[in-house]
């Protein structure tokens, strides 16, 4: 049974930037509830949007637009060019800074449902499917490219509402000793770091090992080793898993202190979500405070996690000025659902500014050092609570 426990209010969808024309329109909202089961360990959005409406060929986030990241996939793109044999498939390549570092011998195959980035891996030569992954794109890549030894996917199955149909269809494209090599941030980072702002509509399904460790076992696939990713996505869990039972002492490792933090239990989410609604009152009101004052407060990067906090906590462009981000397809536009204005950081950032919250929150030690001529400046943070980092 699943049980209601964590409460975000109306929404809108975290990456749908607006356009100046589009102000006025209605714009859609959904509520950002979740429900945790305590016999599958799932902690899922009650009412999930429409993939379609999310995962499309206007997609704006681009995991190619950050270096950390860049390095991130290039690197595990080398580890497994050279640690492991055979074909290659990438569930979620976005614009494909993974799967283009896969040496060619390997035969990569990708799977992109935006297809802006599809193309753009396409155009690299690789053969990408512009479809939601599931059992009939798997039937569809299996006859042309047949079996895989390894299926590669980060941040991507948490996205899936049907996962079990998920992971039961990548069961079917492995070989028999083939690995499932997944990544998705981290349930119990989340828990320590009061990150509610890792909740929004792309992320269907936070997972614990707990719970992937039942439902990988309902579609016989068995985790075999956990790797702790600290910088990645405010710390996420690399998990490996094959048709052949077994796990290290990693896996008992991360399982012992989940349970120490209580994943397995109701109550922990409870609690979370009453210590996230302290959070929103100190939050906000640290805001009011500075703007009481007469300061000019601006955001910097405009992540999705920022759209969950800023409608969660009500600020707009009365608190925030406006946002600035590197990504191109973001700026000129406005902020989901509390409409602040986007920029590039050349146009945003400058001497008039007195506060820089920041809301790419999980790359703020690469932001700081980059940002030495604003080192003068007020840096502000929520994660892991509210805060002020520097000034
Ligand atoms: P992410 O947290 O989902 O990776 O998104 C990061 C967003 O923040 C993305 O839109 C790019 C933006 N960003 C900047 O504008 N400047 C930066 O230095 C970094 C690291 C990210």
């Amino acid at each position: 049974m699943n049980i209601p426990c964590i409460d975000l209010g109306k929404q809108p969808l975290a990456n749908k930037f607006i356009p100046k024309e589009d102000l006025g329109k209605n714009e859609y909202k959904y509520h950002l509830a979740y429900e945790f089961n305590p016999d599958t360990y799932l902690l899922s959005m009650v009412h999930q949007p429409d993939m379609s409406d999310m995962f499309n060929d206007s997609y704006p986030y681009d995991s190619s637009g950050s270096a950390t990241m860049v390095t991130h996939f290039k690197d595990m793109a080398d580890n497994i060019n050279k640690n492991f044999f055979g074909n290659i498939l990438e569930i979620g390549s976005n614009s494909g800074p993974f799967i283009c570092n896969i040496d060619k011998k390997k035969n990569p195959v990708a799977i992109e449902p935006c297809s802006n980035f599809a193309k753009i891996t396409r155009d690299k030569g690789i053969p990408t499917y512009d479809k939601f992954w599931n059992s009939d794109t798997a039937y569809e890549v299996m006859s042309n490219h047949g079996f895989f030894d390894v299926v590669y996917s980060a941040n991507c199955m948490c996205h899936i509402k049907d996962v079990e149909e998920a992971f039961f269809a990548v069961r079917n494209v492995l070989s028999n000793d083939g690995t499932l090599i997944m990544e998705d941030p981290s349930l119990i980072d989340m828990l320590k770091l009061s990150s509610y702002n890792e909740l929004y509509d792309e992320h269907f399904t936070m997972f614990s090992v707990h719970a992937l460790q039942k439902l990988l076992g309902k579609v016989g696939l068995y985790i075999n080793k956990v790797e702790y990713l600290l910088n990645i996505h405010g710390g996420s869990n690399r998990i490996y898993a094959s048709k052949t039972m077994g796990g290290d002492s990693s896996l008992k490792n991360a399982l012992m202190i989940e349970k120490y933090l209580g994943v397995d239990k109701v109550d922990t989410y409870h609690l979370f979500n009453e210590r996230i609604q302290q959070h929103r009152d100190i939050f906000t009101n640290i805001l009011y405070e500075y703007k009481d004052l007469g300061k000019k407060i601006i955001s910097y990067g405009a992540t999705s996690k920022a759209t969950t906090t800023f409608n969660y906590c009500g600020i707009d462009s009365n608190i925030i000025d406006y946002i600035t981000d590197t990504t191109p397809a973001k700026q000129g536009l406005y902020s989901p659902g509390m409409h602040i204005p986007v920029v590039s950081p050349e146009e945003g950032l400058d001497d008039s500014i007195d506060i820089i919250h920041i809301g790419a929150w999980n790359y703020t030690k690469y932001i700081m050092d980059k940002e030495v001529n604003y080192q003068n400046k007020t840096w502000l943070t929520e994660v892991p609570f509210p805060r002020i980092i520097k000034g």
